[in-house]
């Protein structure tokens, strides 16, 4: 099976999530978009979808599906997203796409995370994908010094800007050992808006698209 199959397995599997009536989170990224085609194709009587990003709020409308505001939400019972590295913990690294924030923010109002990845995603240990670090432009070279001072080795992402205007440092070299507190400190520097370890909000149930197909996992 290649890379792209076991994605779109997993993508379709997360349909089983999705009931009637519900407002559905909807993430970003290549595993995402196979969702949105499963999510087209049947067509379930949802009150709407909130988007992660302004590339997956147009995925959605040109499919046809209702898009709403997060502001005018209340409860969302699921939010589907991929990830770039998940561990045994479910906790993950993203922003590869560099979506990280408002997914944060889409994932921490959900009630329920299902994380849909192929199974070269699953990892021991965070960290050997770069850490994604949304910051506000001014204060790029403060942050990466920073960061430095973290044991950081940040790179900026070239010709990237975010949905909310700001860039992305990659940092490679950060200790893993406690990615709930490395969470917290990157977020405690002043410029940051936030990062890609999704340590305090985890994932709740983990759907690995494999060679033997679907893998569901729940701690
Ligand atoms: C987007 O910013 C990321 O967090 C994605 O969720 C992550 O990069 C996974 O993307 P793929 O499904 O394309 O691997």
């Amino acid at each position: 099976m290649d890379i792209n199959q076991k994605k779109k397995a997993a993508a379709e599997a997360a349909l089983a999530y999705v009931k009637p009536g519900m407002i559905v989170g909807v993430g970003t990224g290549s595993t995402v978009n196979f969702f949105i085609e499963a999510l087209a194709a049947a067509r379930v009587q949802v009150d709407g979808y909130v988007a992660s990003s302004i590339a997956t709020e147009q995925r959605l409308r040109s499919q046809g599906l209702n898009v709403l505001d997060l502001n005018q939400t209340g409860d969302i019972p699921i939010y589907v997203d991929g990830a770039d590295e998940i561990d045994i913990y479910f906790r993950m690294i993203k922003g590869g796409g560099a979506a990280l924030t408002r997914e944060k923010i889409v994932a921490s109002a959900a009630r329920q995370f299902v994380c849909i990845v192929d199974d070269s995603k699953e990892v021991n240990m965070l960290g050997k994908f770069p850490l994604p670090v949304e910051v506000l432009p001014f204060a790029r070279s403060f942050v990466a010094r920073q960061l430095v001072k973290l044991g950081g080795n940040p790179t900026l992402r070239q010709g990237v800007s975010t949905d909310n205007g700001n860039v992305i440092l990659d940092v490679v070299g950060l200790d893993f050992t406690n990615p709930v507190e490395l969470e917290r400190e990157i977020n405690n520097i002043p410029g940051v808006l936030d990062n890609g370890v999704f340590a305090k909000r985890r994932a709740d149930v983990l759907l690995v698209g494999g060679n033997d197909g679907v893998q569901t996992h729940k701690p």
